[in-house]
C-alpha cells in the first residue's frame, strides 16, 4: 500500500464494486483504513490490482474514494464493466448479481448517514451512465427520457434527488435478482423514476408526508391514495408510452402483498413482484432520509424495516428473503 494521504474533500465516496485484476485502473483509488480512519491512497492510476488481495479488502466493505477530477472516468470504467457482463452469452449472471449485492450491502452498511447517501448519490451517477451506455435498439425513446429525468433529479437537492435514488436502488435490486435484460432495466429504471410524479398534482401539506401514510389523518390518506393512478395519467396526458410492466409497477408501488396497501389492496401475488421491489427501494431512500434525523444506525434500521415486512406480511416472503441475502 502507498501511504499518501489525500484531503478527504477532493475524494467521492464510490460504492464497492468488481474491479478486474488484468486491466489498468483508470483512476487512482482511495481507500479508508478502519481503525485510524484515514483515507490513503490504495492504487495509483495505471496500475493492476492484486485481485485476491482486492476481495479481501472489499469483503470487509471497506469505503473506496476516487479523486473528483477521475469521477467520469470511473464512471465509464464501472459501466464498461457491467455492459461486458451484460452482453456475455449468455449474459454473467452471477457475476452481475454478485455485484449488485456489493454496491447494496456497502451502502446499507454505513454508520455514517453522509456517507451512505454519498454513495447512493454515486450509485445514481452509475446507473444513469450505464442506462444511456446500454445498446438502445427499438427502445431509444425510453432511454432519453429516463436520461432527461434522471438529470433533472441530479441537479435537485435530496428531496428532488428521490427519484433518482429510487431508480437506482430498484434497477441495482433487480439487478441483484438475477433479471437482466436491457430493456427491463430500463423500464425498471423509469418506473423508479416517474412512480410518485402524480405527488405533484397533491397540497404541498401531503407531498411533504407521502412517505409516511400511516401517521396521516383520513383526509390526507385519501388525498395520497390517488397519486399512483395520478402518476400514471400524468404521464400518459404527456404523450409518454407506459409499458405494462411500467403502469404495473407505478400503479403498485403501494401495494402490499398482505392486502393491507392502497390504492386497491390487491392481495398476494396479485402485486406485480418488481412493483414489491419498488417498494422497497423507495423504503430503503426513506430509511436514509429518517437516519439523518437520529443517532440510530443504518444497519439496524434496516433490520427493523425487514422484521416489519415479515410482521406484516409486506412482501411475499420469498421474495423478502432474496432481498435481504442481497441488502445484509
Ligand atoms: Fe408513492
Ligand atoms: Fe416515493
Amino acid at each position: 500500500m502507498i501511504s499518501a494521504a489525500s484531503p478527504i474533500e477532493n475524494l467521492i465516496a464510490i460504492p464497492s464494486f468488481e474491479l478486474r485484476p488484468e486491466s489498468a485502473l483508470p483512476f487512482d483509488l482511495f481507500v479508508r483504513l478502519p481503525v485510524t480512519n484515514r483515507v490513503i491512497l490504495y492504487r495509483r492510476e495505471g496500475s493492476t490490482l492484486d485481485q485476491e488481495k482486492f476481495d479481501k479488502v472489499s469483503s470487509r466493505q471497506l469505503n473506496f474514494f476516487v479523486p473528483k477530477d477521475h469521477y467520469e472516468r470511473y464512471l465509464e470504467y464501472v459501466t464498461r464493466q457491467f455492459l461486458d457482463l451484460l452482453s456475455k452469452k449468455p449474459a454473467d449472471s452471477r457475476k452481475m448479481q454478485e455485484a449488485a449485492g456489493r454496491m447494496l450491502s456497502n451502502a446499507f452498511s454505513q454508520e455514517n448517514v453522509t456517507d451512505a447517501r454519498e454513495l447512493l448519490h454515486s450509485m445514481g451517477d452509475f446507473v444513469t451512465h450505464f442506462v444511456s451506455d446500454i445498446a438502445s435498439e427499438g427502445f431509444v425513446n425510453r432511454q432519453t427520457l429516463f436520461l432527461k429525468f434522471a438529470k433533472l433529479a441530479q441537479t435537485g437537492t435530496d428531496f428532488q434527488r428521490h427519484p433518482l435514488h429510487v431508480a437506482s436502488l430498484t434497477i441495482m435490486l433487480v439487478v441483484g435478482l438475477g433479471i437482466q435484460d436491457q430493456r427491463t432495466l430500463v423500464e425498471v429504471g423509469l418506473a423508479g423514476l416517474m412512480h410518485d410524479v402524480g405527488l405533484t398534482q397533491l397540497p404541498v401539506s401531503v407531498i411533504t408526508e407521502a412517505h409516511k401514510y400511516r401517521e396521516l389523518g383520513t383526509v390526507s390518506r385519501a388525498l395520497l391514495k390517488l397519486h399512483p393512478q395520478g402518476s400514471l395519467d400524468l404521464l400518459r396526458s404527456r404523450g409518454i408510452n407506459v409499458s405494462k410492466l411500467m403502469e404495473s409497477m407505478i400503479l403498485q408501488h403501494h401495494e402490499e402483498f398482505s392486502g393491507n396497501g392502497y390504492p386497491t389492496a390487491l392481495i398476494g401475488e396479485a402485486v406485480h413482484p418488481l412493483a414489491q421491489v419498488l417498494h422497497v427501494a423507495d423504503d430503503l431512500d426513506e430509511l436514509l432520509a429518517e437516519a439523518s434525523d437520529g443517532p440510530q444506525h443504518i444497519e439496524a434500521r434496516l433490520r427493523l424495516l425487514f422484521e416489519r415486512y415479515e410482521r406484516e406480511t409486506t412482501l411475499d416472503p420469498a421474495l423478502r428473503k432474496r432481498l435481504h441475502a442481497l441488502l445484509f
